[in-house]
């Protein structure tokens, strides 16, 4: 997928950000370049809240201050990219790495835009492996619980350790019929931090990236 469909879904969002606003920040590539965008309203926004390290150095490198959510409360605007999103703006997420973060802000935004390139859309989630943030100690129990569960085949992303010091199993060969129920039930095995499945809460709006972007 070139960048350009990339760019043109981050540049877009733009449009959510108000004056005075804290932004919540998401990961990956199509961020970085609402990031960029955003460098240009750095001293009419009162901040941002960051979904991992990556993002945080790519806002203070534009001089935007990153803020602790601990005392921000609430945020009224979250933008993050997604590696799947379906017709209802459920979403796969987490290829990144930074799936847990990025779900807490999520919950703490009142408003969640999601931006993606056309390739992220599908009918049926699951065809993009799906993440699942785990502590260490708990990666094969969970590996055996997340087979049994799911019918898909959990694949351990050897070397990858996350922000929070966990590690990551993606599910492969999922067809994702009830994931509001999936993520529930993953959420529930011990040793799981947390899924990429943001389906209890989807996004409100996506953003697709095109010439003109499609706003959905
Ligand atoms: C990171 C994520 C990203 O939003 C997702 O992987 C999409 O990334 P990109 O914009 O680079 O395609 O969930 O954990």
């Amino acid at each position: 997928m070139s960048n350009d469909a990339k760019r043109f879904a981050g540049e877009k969002a733009i449009e959510f950000v108000e004056d005075g606003m804290i932004v919540g920040v998401g990961t990956g590539s199509t961020v970085a370049y609402f990031i960029d965008a955003l460098a240009a309203w750095k001293d009419r926004i009162a901040g941002a809240v960051s979904s991992s390290e990556q993002s945080t150095k790519r806002l203070r490198a534009h001089g935007i201050e990153v803020l602790d959510l601990n005392a921000t409360g609430t945020l009224s605007l979250y933008v993050d990219g997604a590696d799947e999103c379906d017709p209802h703006r459920r979403l796969i997420k987490g290829g990144g790495a930074a799936l847990t973060r990025e779900k807490i802000i999520a919950e703490a935004s009142e408003r969640f835009i999601c931006i993606i390139d056309p390739s992220k859309q599908v009918d049926v989630l699951g065809r993009f492996p799906l993440p699942v943030e785990v502590i260490p100690m708990a990666r094969s129990l969970v590996a055996r619980n997340l087979l049994r569960l799911t019918g898909g085949q959990p694949v351990w992303r050897d070397g990858v350790v996350t922000d929070n010091g966990n590690l990551i199993l993606d599910v492969h060969h999922l067809s994702i019929v009830d994931p509001v129920g999936m993520e529930r039930e993953i959420n529930q095995i011990p040793g799981v931090v947390s899924v990429g499945l943001f389906a209890r809460r989807p996004a409100d709006v996506v953003i697709v990236g095109a010439d003109p972007p499609r706003v959905l």
